[in-house]
């Protein structure tokens, strides 16, 4: 069961959960309409107009969850975002991976995920979730963002969005606790993939700078993705026997958008 704490404003719901986690409830949603200094992956700032979007974060205790397989928590958070959208404003998302969601090749939400580890197994995750619901326009530096509004042209209404996600996100924990049936999730994360069409797409090595074209390949239970580069020897289609295959852990690769 979910609980909500909706704060007047704060400079990032992950940080206050952070803060506060000693006296927080497992599974509590802490949520705001004015984020101040909302955070991002890799350092970045994430910015979101009040009244207009939905910034939370909840607060996860799985219990008896390996450390090792944390990206299954990533990925059954992305999915439920995909499902809670579906259901509500019938819009189809795509997850590109890590964990952004997209919708065609703009970013419609970005989820940052901080888990804490004790020993093999996670102590707690602070799952924080920005979704771009009503905003009309965007003005800061990102570089492709997208709301609701600009797709349906339809006002959504983001309290029901809110709590739509965030039961779905829980139950599909629990699911995962109870079943250990990773697997499942996996699957489902990879119908969803973003570029996952057996089609040549951009990347950059991060550690190189060398900018390569690809094939999205699998991803393992680790969250490493693998990228398939033709060699001269590559026919026009995914063959991936006459591939260099690349293997990225997050933040090693970035994708070009054309
Ligand atoms: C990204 O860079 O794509 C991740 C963005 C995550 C933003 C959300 S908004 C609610 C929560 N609190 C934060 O400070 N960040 C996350």
């Amino acid at each position: 069961m979910i609980s909500i704490l909706n704060l007047s404003d704060v400079d990032s719901t992950n940080s206050y959960i952070s803060r506060n986690v000693a006296s927080l409830n497992s599974n509590v949603v802490v949520t705001t309409d004015c984020q101040t200094a909302g955070r991002g992956q890799r350092g970045n700032s994430w910015e979101a107009e009040p009244y207009k979007n939905l910034t939370f974060s909840i607060l996860l205790r799985p219990q008896n969850f390996p450390a090792n397989r944390q990206f299954a928590i990533s990925q059954a958070v992305a999915i439920s975002v995909v499902n809670a959208v579906k259901e509500l404003c019938n819009v189809d998302l795509k997850i590109k991976w890590p964990n952004d969601i997209y919708f065609k090749d703009k970013k419609l939400c970005g989820i940052l995920i901080e888990h804490a580890v004790i020993g093999t197994e996670l102590m707690h995750t602070i799952a924080g979730i920005g979704l771009n619901v009503n905003q009309q326009q965007f003005f800061s530096d990102a570089p492709n963002p997208v709301s609701l509004l600009q797709i349906t042209g339809k006002v959504t209404d983001r309290n029901s969005l809110l709590l739509k996600i965030a039961n779905e996100i829980v139950n599909s924990i629990d699911n995962i606790i109870n079943t250990k049936n990773y697997d499942a999730v996996h699957q489902q994360f990879m119908k969803h993939l973003w570029r996952n069409d057996m089609l040549l797409h951009k990347f950059c090595d991060v550690e190189t700078g060398k900018i390569f074209s690809g094939y999205v390949g699998e991803i393992e239970p680790t969250g490493h993705l693998n990228v398939y580069e033709p060699t001269t020897l590559s026919t026009d289609y995914f063959d991936r026997d006459n591939c260099f295959r690349h293997r990225y852990a997050f933040k090693e690769v970035e994708w070009i958008l054309d």
